[in-house]
């Protein structure tokens, strides 16, 4: 018989978790789930725990209780955040994930998801298909940290038999709950005021092509990537995955299609400078190969899906009013 797994979530609130949360649950089961956050959300249903990943204690008694199985470490400080508190962004990203990993040793874990991103690279590696290995030399404290964390999954695969699993991820867009602190945030953010009709204003100028992917594909692969069989997975710092890369520009267009008078003005800040030292688009061919990631949408899907269901959300809301 197979063993029933049971999950832990750290970040369960985030842009992926609250997500990511409900899939394991409908993979899993409900009670097999335990989701976790710093802070509470009211609205959650299932298993819910508070958890400040850096208490290492309460980590474990949640882990032992729950006779975890498999972690899906998703919180994290993101690449704008960061940039403003460094040493914190540092301590945070790193400690939380040695929790993680030393108590996935200490309890037998039997797998651990790590996600790490695009913010590995910096501006030697190409922009265009930027290839699975090259140097990464990060510009950012949370890129800093995703590095440093990817060759520590490789550490504790190699030297614990620790079976962590690891992708880039691209900018992740997703109707469902809003990023916070990321670089790649505007491409949500936009959909916000196009259902609303107003002008949006951009933090990034208009021809910064960044990869991206729809969150419908990031869950899936986080699945996918998961459920592989261990002998196929040849990477065990991180996947490179790919969804589709554009520019707000681009992005504009594709929501003009929908809504003609819609405009985007532009006024780059200090996240110009992370978003043009990160690749404008990704070579996947290996997570491709190893197990089979294929993405599924694109620009114009994923911009008609985001405006149907943020209007939904929205009229929703206000009849609950
Ligand atoms: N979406 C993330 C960010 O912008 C990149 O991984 O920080």
């Amino acid at each position: 018989m197979i063993k029933q797994e049971k999950i832990l979530i750290t970040g369960a609130n985030g842009q992926l978790g609250s997500v990511l949360a409900k899939r394991l649950q409908e993979k899993h089961g409900v009670n097999n789930v335990v989701a976790t956050d710093i802070v509470a959300d009211e609205d959650f249903v299932g298993n819910f725990e508070i958890l400040d990943v850096l208490d290492f204690e309460r980590l474990k008694s949640i882990v032992i209780q729950n006779e975890i199985t498999q972690i899906y470490h998703l919180a994290a400080i993101l690449s704008a955040s960061g940039e403003k508190h460094p040493k914190r962004t540092w301590d945070i990203n790193t400690k939380t994930l040695f929790n993680v990993l030393d108590v996935s040793v200490i309890q037998n874990v039997n797998k651990l998801f790590f996600p790490s991103s695009i913010a590995v690279y910096g501006t030697n590696a190409p922009k265009i298909n930027t290839p699975q290995s090259y140097e990464l030399t990060p510009t950012t404290v949370y890129g800093i940290s995703k590095v440093a964390g990817e060759n520590w999954a490789k550490y504790y695969f190699d030297n614990y038999d620790l079976d962590i699993r690891s992708v880039r991820y691209p900018g992740v867009i997703g109707h469902q709950t809003l990023p916070g602190g990321g670089t790649t945030d505007y491409a949500v953010d936009i959909f916000y005021k196009a259902i609303n009709e107003t002008n949006f204003e951009c933090f990034l100028s208009k021809n910064t092509t960044l990869p991206m992917i729809y969150m419908d594909d990031a869950i899936r692969a986080t699945i996918e990537l998961m459920d592989a069989p261990k002998k196929s997975i040849s990477i065990r710092t991180s996947y490179n995955i790919a969804g589709m890369s554009f520019s707000p520009e681009e992005l504009t267009y594709a929501i003009q299609k929908i809504y003609p008078n819609f405009k985007t003005l532009y006024k780059p800040d200090f996240r110009q400078k992370i978003a043009s030292s990160w690749p404008s688009s990704i070579d996947d061919s290996v997570a491709k190969k190893d197990w089979n990631w294929n993405p599924l949408f694109g620009i114009d899907e994923m911009t008609k899906i985001m405006i149907e269901e943020l209007k939904l959300k929205q009229k929703t809301k206000l009849q609950k009013t």
